[in-house]
């Protein structure tokens, strides 16, 4: 390989994971046309290190590339959005009712001081996010089942791409969190699955167009 392709595809890389946040903390929104050209400018690059990290982010589904029109970022029908949703459902649920005892009590814990440590605003932010992704996180993993995490994390990159949609309302996802937690801790499964089940579902309709 030559250093220029060398330093070429490290200028890619970059770029790519640039790219690839703003498109997950939604600060290019689904629909959004990515130009090469304007993004080069933008980094102060070549267009050839753009396309690449473009094309990259085809292979992983979240651009798209319309022939002889350009890229744009992911967009989801309504359906799409339900059906990520059912599968996003089905996991954690399945997780939640078959590991429930396997659940880290002690993180959990954690998990609901980082929840109560302050008034979460009414619009979501990136530490929102992580606290959210955690909590759900902790549920999948307790299956300690490398493939059925590796199947869930691969529908997580959608569902980050789709949860700011719509009116995202930490404040009341956090109320559902805190519930849920609550639920787990004082071991009742029953309340756990409902709680869980109805703060999908609510966030599902949230998202949807
Ligand atoms: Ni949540």
């Amino acid at each position: 390989m030559s250093p220029q392709k060398l330093v070429r595809e490290s200028i890619a890389e970059q770029i790519y994971a640039i790219i690839k946040e703003e498109i997950l903390l939604a600060k290019r929104k689904p629909g959004e046309q990515l130009n090469p050209r304007k993004l080069a400018e933008e980094f102060e690059s070549s267009v050839m290190p753009v396309r690449d990290a473009l094309k990259q982010l085809v292979d992983e589904g979240l651009v798209v590339r319309k022939p002889r029109v350009g890229f744009f970022v992911r967009s989801f029908s309504r359906q799409e959005i339900k059906e990520i949703m059912e599968v996003r459902k089905l996991y954690e649920l399945y997780c939640l009712e078959s590991y429930f005892e396997r659940i880290d009590r002690e993180k959990l814990i954690f998990l609901l001081e980082r929840c109560m440590l302050r008034d979460w605003p009414a619009i979501k932010d990136p530490e929102f996010d992580r606290l959210d992704d955690d909590i759900h996180d902790l549920i999948v993993s307790a299956s300690e089942n490398v493939f059925l995490i590796e199947s869930y994390n691969n529908i997580k990159d959608r569902i980050f791409l789709i949860r700011h949609l719509g009116g995202s309302k930490a404040r009341q996802a956090n109320e559902e969190h805190i519930l849920l937690i609550q639920a787990i801790l004082n071991n009742d499964k029953g309340k756990a699955k409902e709680i869980l089940q109805a703060h999908i579902d609510r966030v599902t309709c949230e998202v949807l167009p």
